[in-house]
């Protein structure tokens, strides 16, 4: 006999609301960069669209002390300064009343307690719907202590409670797998998986939420998005700029860490995952499972042979001399943290086998660029003479421009005019500025909203961070290898260099080993 049965959606499968309730959000690290150069002004902008409600809460907790006045007066000067929406003195006045601040410990009982009282406060005069969203805009290192208090402190509400409790991580999220999983672990005492929103701000940019748009709203793509059709894809992160003061930082963390890990793998599984079944939280985030687990792992010994690593020497960008990495403030004088990074990664899947992800990242390259270019097979037979770069002519080249001058274009084959039949390769473009006549918002404020609305399709699951972690650790453990062997033979290991302002070591290149394949020029 068939029964039927009614099954409650887990709080993940809901459909997204189209508007936001209600709702509280506390920033710990409130005074810091993070809240004031992104959060706030993303915040006062969704207000000012009026994606979030008017009276939406803010309460700002760190250890340096204001009173609510004094943190208002800071927020004011990060909103007119890092908002893109016009300022408005009665708008501000407005989102201003709703701001407030709590100094304390990020490990102190005492601190807590007031912010509790604080909340349940303002819970009745703002009347928040008792909805609480926790912000982790601190150093990592108290992470795991905020985490306990507000467990502690019996600020989080059970998953299953009408009113709901969030709490938002940023990177980094642990420094290799053991710590991922640690944290994870820990958090997961405390709140619900679906009450934790992992951020990755690649994924809250418009180019790459339009990745899957691409793919799968439009039938001519995906047929060919496979090994019969590509040839090798190749997914560039450069950036002109250097360490910026954050050398400190970047000295304990490095390219692979800070860039390769959380936004290049995930472009590796927006672009290479199986049509998910439906655009929510489990389908999207079930497929980039699939493909971030049919990524090749390397043994130590192989690492070499795939994955190239450099730092860079002094050079010249724009007309500036820029020192090399090694003479940076906060960087150790004998430092073995890459700059750049360059990986050949296989895919061990029907759809991908034979066909390698080309990666780089690198500080001061010669412009900052992120796109994903697919470069197609050739013409199986060239009818016509080639013109100068033959080797690429007949090469089709889909180019997805997450930044700057974000869009797509598609690189054809196409006759010179003139009495003979030369070929010359050229590009159909579209662009977001001129098709949408607007820049895509700040990646904060998509996300964000999407926190507020219980949308979690936009953020990494535990599952994802830890796979890509394990992949990312195997490299970190062929690099520690290197080292060992190299200390074994008496030598101090020295990374390869390439000058500030220039595409990365000369070891990227030869990465590339089919046949006419090269880095592109972005
Ligand atoms: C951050 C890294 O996650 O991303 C920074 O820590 C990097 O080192 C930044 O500069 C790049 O982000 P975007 O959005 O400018 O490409």
């Amino acid at each position: 006999m068939l029964h039927s049965s009614v099954v409650e959606a887990a709080p993940e499968d809901r459909p997204r609301p189209k508007t936001s309730g209600p709702a509280l959000m506390v920033i710990f690290g409130a005074s810091g960069d993070l809240a004031q150069r992104k959060l706030l002004p993303a915040l006062y902008n969704l207000v000012q669209k009026g994606l979030l409600p008017k009276d939406f809460t803010i309460v700002g907790y760190s250890r340096t002390s204001y009173s609510d006045e004094a943190f208002r007066k800071l927020a004011r000067t990060s909103v007119e300064k890092y908002s893109d929406a016009e300022f408005s003195e009665d708008e501000w006045h407005r989102f201003a009343q709703g701001i407030f601040y709590v100094t304390g410990n990020y490990d102190d009982p005492a601190g807590f307690a007031q912010l509790k009282a604080r909340i349940e406060e303002l819970d009745n005069t703002r009347h928040t719907g008792r909805n609480r969203l926790f912000y982790l805009a601190t150093p990592p290192s108290v992470y795991e202590p905020v985490a306990t208090q507000l467990g502690l402190a019996d600020l989080v509400h059970p998953a299953t409670d009408e009113c709901w409790t969030r709490l938002v991580v940023e990177k980094p999220f642990g420094h290799d797998l053991a710590s991922a999983r640690a944290l994870n672990e820990h958090l997961l005492g405390i709140f619900h998986e679906d009450q934790i929103y992992r951020i990755d701000h690649y994924l809250g940019k418009e180019t790459v939420q339009n990745i899957l748009v691409f793919r799968f709203a439009n039938g001519i793509f995906e047929p060919i998005w496979n090994r019969n059709y590509v040839d090798h894809v190749q997914i560039t992160v450069s950036e002109s700029i250097g360490v910026e003061g954050r050398g400190g930082y970047y000295d304990k963390s490095g390219a692979l860490r800070d860039m390769v890990q959380n936004h290049m793998m995930q472009l590796v599984s927006l672009v290479g995952m199986e049509p998910p079944i439906a655009f929510d939280a489990k389908a999207v985030r079930d497929g980039k499972m699939n493909l971030l687990s049919s990524i090749r792992p390397l043994a130590p010994d192989e690492v070499g042979d795939y994955v190239v690593r450099a730092q860079y020497s002094p050079g010249e960008l724009d007309g500036t001399s820029i020192p090399a990495y090694l003479d940076e403030e906060g960087v150790a004088v004998d430092s073995t943290t890459e700059t750049f990074v360059a990986w050949k990664l296989e895919i061990d899947n029907w759809r991908w086998n034979g066909v390698p992800f080309y990666l780089r990242t690198g500080k001061v390259l010669p412009q900052k660029v992120s796109e994903i270019a697919i470069y197609f097979r050739r013409a199986p037979h060239l009818l016509f003479a080639a013109a100068d770069d033959g080797e690429h002519l007949s090469r089709n080249v889909l180019v997805i421009r997450i930044q700057p001058d974000e869009g797509i274009s598609l690189k054809i084959s196409a006759k010179q005019p003139g009495p003979a039949v030369k070929l010359q390769p050229v590009n159909m473009a579209f662009h977001y500025g001129s098709s949408f006549g607007s820049t895509p918002p700040d990646a904060y404020q998509r996300l964000l909203l999407d926190v507020v609305l219980g949308d979690g399709t936009l953020f990494t699951r535990r599952d994802e961070v830890e796979i890509a972690w394990d992949r990312v650790t195997r490299v970190l453990q062929g690099w520690k290898l290197q080292e060992d062997q190299a200390k074994a033979q008496g030598a101090t290991l020295r990374l390869p260099t390439y000058p500030a302002g220039t595409w990365g070591p000369a070891a990227a290149e030869q990465l590339l080993g089919g046949e006419g394949q090269k880095w592109r020029e972005p």
